[in-house]
């Protein structure tokens, strides 16, 4: 079985910029991937890292090819669908020799690594926050959950609502889709996701959904509609996924801490 890291939501930036004129998105990337880099022996053994969209925030092809040159920097396969922010075209072209990326259209893919299949797909409306699953998109996925083990599906905008109405705003438009069409899957399947900035579990019909925190920055549980449209520096972090028979999703933060200290 497999073992994967999901990164989401870098936002990287063109050099010299910020993202949303605060976050040096850059620096913040290459910080977390350092921390990564440390800690990959205590990890384990790992077969891919999932990438969850919104890997740039501007779409300018210098911060695909920073972002890509700092996540090699993992040396593992990358897996890589786009968000909301990202553009398909300089996105694809980054990461065009990345396992299953297609060569034009959507940026949907199947990849099966050590027994598990990945099924990522693209919800990316350019132009526009909130997410659509495409009628080609969700055949792909019929086909593709005909599979006798485990199965991950990877999107960017997550088929929950977390209650922070500026994100659930810009969701995912045509979750009840997506519902009918994992009701039919006889596998064993997690849809994992990004776009929220924060970790959220959930269900869509008997399937578990998980979302993992940001490279780059959170949003905070305020489900006020008074909420202040905007976002925290932290906690940020990544998700590990163990698709193992009694394996489990963890959320890995990546803020600074200290320790640890013998007890
Ligand atoms: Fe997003």
């Amino acid at each position: 079985m497999a073992r994967f890291l999901q990164l989401t939501d870098l936002h990287v930036v063109t050099r010299g910029a910020l993202a949303s004129g605060v976050l040096d998105t850059r620096a913040l990337l290459r910080a977390a991937i350092d921390r990564l880099v440390a800690r990959l022996d205590a990890l384990g053994p790992l077969d891919a890292v999932l990438l969850t969209g919104d890997i740039s925030d501007d779409g300018s092809p210098d911060s695909y090819a920073f972002a890509r040159a700092e996540l090699d920097r993992l040396q593992l396969p990358l897996l890589a669908i786009p968000g909301n922010h990202d553009a398909r075209e300089p996105m694809r072209a980054a990461f065009a020799d990345t396992p299953g990326m297609p060569g034009s259209g959507l940026v949907d893919w199947t990849v099966d690594l050590a027994g598990t299949r990945v099924i990522g797909l693209d919800t990316l409306v350019e132009g526009q926050g909130g997410g659509r699953l495409r009628a080609e998109s969700l055949a792909l996925l019929a086909d593709a959950l005909d599979w006798p083990g485990p199965v991950v599906v990877a999107l960017h905008h997550p088929p929950l609502h977390t209650g922070i109405k500026f994100m659930d705003a810009i969701g995912l438009e045509n979750t009840p889709a997506l519902e009918t069409v994992l009701g039919s899957a006889q596998a064993d399947v997690t849809v994992i996701a990004g776009h929220v900035h924060g970790v959220y579990h959930g269900r869509i019909g008997q399937h578990a959904v998980a979302t993992a925190p940001a490279i780059c920055s959170a949003f905070a549980l305020d489900r006020r509609d008074s909420a202040t449209v905007g976002f925290l520096t932290g906690p940020t972090g990544c998700a590990v996924i163990d698709t193992a028979p009694g394996g489990v999703w963890s959320a890995l933060p990546l803020d600074p801490a200290e320790g640890p200290y013998p007890f």
